[in-house]
């Protein structure tokens, strides 16, 4: 980094955001293969807060790599810069006083706790979507596995690249025994035991 760039401490700070939004904020991970139910379980949550009147929102894998991350493919390397850019967009959110909810397969541990890392303590939450593989590959929504078997698509998470399932999550989310609206409830269970709302 240019050492010639210094950091401008805001004004107003994480902690006015959150007073005049009457609630806590900080990063919901959720972590798991694709087709696992992560994205329509942040649409369930987040439309569930936001009924609440919450400040919430969603960075999702699909619609990230349509723009900030349009540059980047599925190599090991690609997938790392993928997440450290949006831990370091969910950490703005957080800063902002939003809860912010992210759906993105992370198959490394080591770039989840690197997101972790960057974030005040306790405000982390890594959500485990545990989902075998072969339940996803049968819902298979967008038919990218069955691209992945014929060999159409390289380096396809759960196939032929690894999914690291988190070492010591926060919370496991069981999409295959509940459904989305279940699980949903569960993790706004879990942020209300937390306080955070
Ligand atoms: S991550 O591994 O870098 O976290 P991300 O969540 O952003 O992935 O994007 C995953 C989405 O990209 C999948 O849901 C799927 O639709 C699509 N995709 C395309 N190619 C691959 C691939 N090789 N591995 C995994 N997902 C892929």
């Amino acid at each position: 980094m240019n050492s010639n760039i210094v950091w401008h401490q805001a004004t107003i700070e994480t902690k006015d955001y959150r007073s005049k939004n009457g609630h806590h904020s900080g990063v919901v991970w959720l972590t798991g293969l694709s087709g696992s139910g992560k994205s329509s379980i942040a649409n369930q949550v987040n439309k569930k807060l936001y009924e609440r009147g919450i400040q919430s929102y969603i960075l999702d894998g699909d619609n990230i790599r349509h723009g900030l991350n349009a540059d980047l493919g599925f190599k090991p390397e690609d997938r790392k810069e993928n997440i450290r850019r949006i831990g370091e967009v969910a950490k703005l959110f957080a800063d902002s006083g939003t809860i912010v909810l992210t759906a993105f397969i992370s198959p490394y541990q080591e770039d989840r706790d690197r997101v972790r890392n960057i974030i005040d303590p306790g405000d982390f939450l890594e959500v485990h979507v545990d989902c075998p593989l072969s339940e996803c590959e049968s819902r298979d929504p967008k038919g990218l596995y069955k691209k992945a078997r014929t060999g159409e698509i390289k380096g396809f998470t759960g196939i032929d690249s690894p999914y690291e399932s988190p070492a010591s999550p926060e919370l496991v989310l069981e999409s295959n025994a509940y459904s989305v609206d279940e699980c949903a409830e569960q993790l706004i269970s879990f942020l209300e035991k937390n306080e955070w709302l």
